[in-house]
């Protein structure tokens, strides 16, 4: 099967080219509209693709765009062979791939396979009766003595897993919306159906898989298990062997409940399954009593970076850590972990700073690269998404209070990313000329591409210049990671070395001025690699930070000054 890979590969050719690469992600729906229709699309995506590359990002991941009859956005896809109308044709994914690969760029396909449409023809087969051929292809249980459903498996999106078919007789497991049906990776013929939608892609050029919520696949329903279940690894290192083996291409799997001990089993090097996990635990340790998402903890730097360091010693060895800090799923960065009213570009540019700098592959989502913000939405009827609106209607039914609940959804809501990218400070934000589908945040006149493109003090001038680091010194790839200060309550520190060479991050996390003592392992003097503040080059005594202070010192250990040495020593970095 390698050799179908088409001659003009989009992505580089050295094994583990993931590591030094960085990723985008696009959540097409609210990208760029290229029709007026109010969404977004693919030939929206083509028409941006300059101002990915001048942002220097070697990989988009793509949310769905298959042909989905569009419950969860996409992520209930009706035929994966095929794009969905509102974002264009096969024709236009393939033209976004090449013109994509002719910028260095490879897209990663959104691989949702743990659950398909109830419209795709496999689920439509497989309730039309009990003995149709595909009926296995789908988890489908007698309903318990009383008539209700077989147990108490819950779904994420609110209410029970289990949907009643009048036809049949039988339930059908969802654990998402109930127009999101579970495929059965118990059954064979399935799992090799799976494989072989792969390889179509995969010889159709794109350059990776994004696995949507993979750890789910090995579920046990009978015994309440969702997430890694006793087959998980098997099918993993099977669907390798299939479809993956000799491609090279990049590969992470989402999993809420990966742990420092489980990330090597997804990402180990002879483990032969995944190039990299998303983990999330600097996200949920974060979340209210009994992993309330709706009743979010304030923000705890302490907790935070316990969990990212965790993952940092973990996987120091072997495996690879993926990097982020926003995705479509999550509140916005500068608004959950930052200070978006009094501090909002240095915080932005903090947040970042750490992120790009930690060992790992960095995923930047749609508008981070600006400092987009959450929604600030108020009402119900402003939201769209529906495990929101699914839970809203939960918490009605049960009496609760619903002004506490919109306060949640306000700060952890899932549409708070959602909201369209802010190209200009034009109507609609030159999303679309039409009525955009979701609100647009009314600080696009403020914050805005448009605004940002020509200064190097933006938010984007500085996501340019963490990227073009990477490029430049392999020991933001490769360097190995030390935590430092790790119980301060308000500094983020590290420093990564390789061989002679090393880089000391030290950010203020926090919105007032901070003093710290620096320990010996921080102490570093060489040059500025970044910083957002005015640049500084030594890290030594006692140390006084602005609020959201953020920068980097690139140092040779063993007496040598590196600004003496070559010109791609970082100073370049510091002055573009
Ligand atoms: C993942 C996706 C999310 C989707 C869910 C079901 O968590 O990121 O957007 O709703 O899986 O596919
Ligand atoms: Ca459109």
């Amino acid at each position: 099967m390698a050799d179908n890979v088409p001659a003009t590969k989009p992505y580089r050719d050295d094994a583990d080219w993931w590591k030094s690469t960085t990723v985008y992600q696009i959540y097409p729906r609210s990208f760029c509209d290229s029709n007026g229709d109010g969404i977004g699309d693919i030939p929206g995506i083509v028409s941006k693709l300059d101002y990915l590359a001048d942002l220097g990002i070697g990989v988009i991941w793509l949310s769905p765009v298959y042909a989905s009859p569009m419950e969860d956005n996409g992520y209930d896809i009706s035929d994966y062979r095929d794009i969905a109308p509102e974002f264009g044709t096969l024709a236009d994914m393939d033209r976004l791939i090449a013109e994509a690969g002719k910028r260095g760029i490879g897209i990663v396909m959104d691989l949702v396979v743990n659950h398909t449409s109830d419209r795709h023809e496999w689920f439509e087969a497989s309730r039309a009766s009990r003995d149709n051929p595909k009926r296995d292809f789908y988890v489908w249980r007698d309903p318990a003595p009383d008539g209700g459903p077989p147990n108490d498996l819950p779904s994420y999106f609110a209410g029970s897993a289990w949907a009643f078919d009048e036809a049949t007789g039988q339930y059908y497991m969802h654990l998402f919306a109930p127009g999101q049906p579970d495929l059965n990776w118990d059954n064979p013929q399935l799992r090799a159906e799976i494989y072989d939608m792969m390889n179509w892609w995969l010889d159709r050029g794109v350059a990776g898989f994004r696995m949507d919520v993979i750890d789910l696949i090995g579920k046990q329903p009978d015994r309440l298990i969702r997430n890694n279940g006793p087959k998980l690894h098997d099918y993993l290192q099977e669907m390798h062997r299939e479809a993956l083996a000799g491609r090279n291409v990049l590969t992470v799997g989402e999993s809420w409940e990966a742990t420092p001990e489980t990330g090597l089993l997804f990402s180990g090097r002879d483990r032969d399954e995944l190039s990299m996990v998303f983990q999330f635990q600097h996200v949920t340790s974060l979340w209210g009593e009994d992993g309330n998402k709706w009743r979010p903890r304030p923000f705890d730097l302490v907790t935070f970076k316990r969990a990212l360091n965790e993952w940092q010693r973990a996987l120091a060895e072997d495996g690879w850590n993926s990097l982020f800090v926003s995705n479509h799923d999550l509140p916005r960065a500068v608004s959950r972990y930052g200070d978006d009213r009094r501090h909002w570009r240095e915080s932005a540019t903090a947040i970042a700073t750490v992120n790009h700098l930690m060992r790992g592959t960095p995923y930047v989502f749609q508008g981070e690269e600006i400092g987009m913000t959450n929604a600030g939405f108020t009402q119900i009827d402003q939201y769209r998404d529906v495990e929101t609106l699914n839970f809203h209607a939960e918490h009605e039914a049960a009496g609760y209070d619903l002004a506490a609940f919109l306060d949640g959804a306000a700060a952890n809501g899932r549409d708070n990313a959602r909201t369209p990218v802010q190209w200009t400070a034009a109507k609609n934000s030159g999303f679309t000329d039409g009525i955009p589908w979701i609100g647009v945040n009314p600080n696009h006149d403020r914050i805005n591409v448009d605004n940002q493109i020509g200064d190097e003090h933006s938010v984007l001038a500085h996501y340019r210049r963490l990227i073009g680091l990477r490029k430049t010194h392999p020991v933001v790839v490769h360097g190995d990671y030390v935590p430092c200060l790790e119980d301060n309550p308000q500094i983020f520190a590290f420093t990564r070395n390789l061989g002679n060479r090393r880089l000391a991050v030290v950010v203020n996390f926090s919105s007032e001025p901070a003093r710290c003592d620096i320990p010996a392992g921080l102490e570093t003097s060489g040059v500025c690699a970044i910083s957002n503040y005015a640049p500084r080059d030594t890290i030594a005594g006692t140390l006084g930070l602005a609020p959201w202070e953020a920068f980097a010192v690139l140092s040779e250990t063993r007496g040598q000054d590196p600004s003496s040495g070559s010109k791609s020593t970082g100073t370049d970095t510091a002055q573009r």
